[in-house]
């Protein structure tokens, strides 16, 4: 737990961000319309949304969308500085379980910000996923 913390504009540009990308998400079966953005540590800002499916197992959430975009953008090496997450209407949006283990993957330092009691949280990954799952040397 390292790392500095964000900057006020570097917060409010991964928020908008994240609300912007809340506009392209693809959610008829659950109408809960989500978005992320992602800071990687070069400086990248990368958005995603969650993509249902009529096979509702298939469905992605918008977290593990933008990871797994800012990895396309960036290769293999691609960090995460940090994620924040947002939906539509403004409920808690912590991450899930799965999105969590996936963000710590490639953000073992990662700041993670989410909406929660009609607020705005702050957590570094580890918070939210104590003792994640790691085969990487690079994680500690
Ligand atoms: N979802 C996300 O995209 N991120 C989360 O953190 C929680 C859930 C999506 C998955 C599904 O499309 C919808 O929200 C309802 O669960």
């Amino acid at each position: 737990m390292s790392q500095a913390r964000l900057s006020n504009d570097e917060r409010a540009q991964l928020l908008k961000a994240a609300m912007d990308a809340v506009k392209r998400a693809y959610a008829p079966y659950s109408n809960f319309k989500v978005g992320a953005a992602i800071l990687t540590e070069k400086g990248s800002l990368v958005t995603g949304c969650n993509v249902e499916n009529a096979s509702y197992g298939l469905t992605v959430c918008a977290e593990r969308a933008a990871v797994y975009s800012a990895v396309a953008k960036e290769g293999a090496d691609m960090r995460i500085r940090a994620i924040a997450v947002v939906n539509e209407g403004g409920s808690d949006c912590p991450p899930c379980g799965a999105c969590r283990q996936v963000i710590f993957e490639f953000g073992p330092d990662a700041i993670v910000i989410f909406q929660s009691h009609g607020d705005v949280e702050e957590m570094h990954i580890l918070e939210l996923l104590p003792e994640g799952f790691s085969r990487r040397k690079t994680n500690k």
